[in-house]
């Protein structure tokens, strides 16, 4: 089987060039969010522990098998570890045989940018070039750049609590088109922002982003509120808001629509994801209205990374290949290994 470590998948990414990478899993995001139906999913089993959650993310076509284990530890960075780091496995259907073993740190924040990029694309106005980003951490930069994609942006106005991760952040970010504004706080981040992203990580319920600094006619997309007992915006802006989710099961345990109860949070979404990109559901439909991505991260979008990945690791021969399963002459002859 093939195994992507930290050093080839930077290799395949650098071979492939990152806005390419992140363009061309964006159409595989969509083909794959397009035939929903054909999956069989689960929200995801997650444990609480201890400063964190861990969680396991298992999903399956007539094709492939893939699941990832990721987890969230807000306080990791005090010790000089990452808050989320990720692995993950695809598998052949047919024979249940593990096809490509892989690191899904990196592969984490690429597709959660390319998919938040889509959605953007689906609830942002047209002429939206403002963007607002809360929580400069280690997804920003990717989220910067791919809704950069899909949007004229030429203005990121940005806010952590950590100035070190603001400087961090101006650091990776100052040879793009953008015109980098730092800001003294959340809300003169947000204040003339046509697309407000709050990726923060605390394991409570932050009001990150306040109802009364929300105008209309922004796009809001909602990153870090991804597990129970942990969101970023005020309540009050949900009833305001046309939401938009990945999964319903799994969000209304563990998204911003987690504070409704089940039958209000029904009510309240507009739609799923597959809605949007199938065209059944609309996306923004006038300049007026608060639009929300709630977005949690759901299995088919590692899915989607993963089945990209092992395309592209054939294309450019890369991958390590490596036995985790045993090759034998009888496969009934297991001990045979031993002897
Ligand atoms: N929805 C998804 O698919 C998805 C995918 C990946 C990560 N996430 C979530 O995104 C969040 C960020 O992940 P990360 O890897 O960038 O973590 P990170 O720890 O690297 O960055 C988070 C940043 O948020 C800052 N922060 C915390 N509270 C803040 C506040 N009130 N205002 C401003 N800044 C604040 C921290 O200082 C830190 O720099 C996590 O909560 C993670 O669970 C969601």
């Amino acid at each position: 089987m093939k195994i992507i470590t930290e050093e080839i998948l930077i290799k395949l990414i650098k071979t492939h060039g990152l806005e390419n990478y992140l363009t061309d899993l964006m159409k595989v995001l969509k083909e794959d969010f397009s035939r929903w139906q054909e999956f069989n999913k689960i929200p995801r089993p997650s444990m609480q522990v201890p400063g964190g959650v861990l969680e396991l993310m298992p999903i399956c076509d007539d094709k492939h098998y893939t699941f990832k284990y990721v987890n969230c530890h807000p306080k990791n960075p005090q010790t000089g570890l990452m808050t989320v780091v990720a692995t993950g496995q695809l598998s052949r259907i047919d024979t249940g045989y593990p096809l490509m073993f892989s690191e899904m740190t990196l592969l984490t924040a690429l597709r959660t940018a390319a998919t938040t990029a889509l959605v953007t694309d689906k609830m942002a106005r047209k002429d939206s070039h403002v963007l607002a980003i809360v929580g400069t951490g280690a997804q920003s930069e990717f989220l910067v750049k791919a809704m950069g994609l899909v949007r004229k942006i030429s203005e990121v106005r940005y806010f952590d609590i950590d100035f070190l991760a603001m400087d961090k952040f101006e650091q990776n970010m100052k040879n793009s088109k953008f015109k980098l504004t730092r800001c003294a706080d959340a809300r003169e981040a947000v204040k003339g922002s046509d697309i407000i992203t709050t990726c923060t990580a605390c394991k409570a319920h932050v009001d990150v982003i306040k109802n009364s600094w929300i105008n209309s006619g922004v796009h809001i997309n909602g990153i870090g509120g991804d597990t129970v007992g942990k969101t970023e915006l005020e309540f009050k802006i949900l009833s305001r808001s046309k939401i938009v989710i990945e999964y319903f099961d799994q969000c209304v345990i563990e998204g911003e629509i987690q504070r409704f109860d089940k039958r209000e949070a029904k009510e309240k979404v507009h739609a799923e994801l597959h809605e949007l990109f199938t065209g059944k559901k609309s996306g923004r439909i006038n300049d007026s209205e608060i639009t929300l991505y709630d977005s949690v991260g759901v299995a088919l979008e590692d899915y989607s990374a993963l089945r990209f990945t092992y395309e592209l690791a054939n294309r450019y021969k890369l991958g390590q290949e490596l036995n985790l399963t045993p090759i034998l002459k009888n496969p009934k002859d297991l001990i045979s290994m031993l002897y």
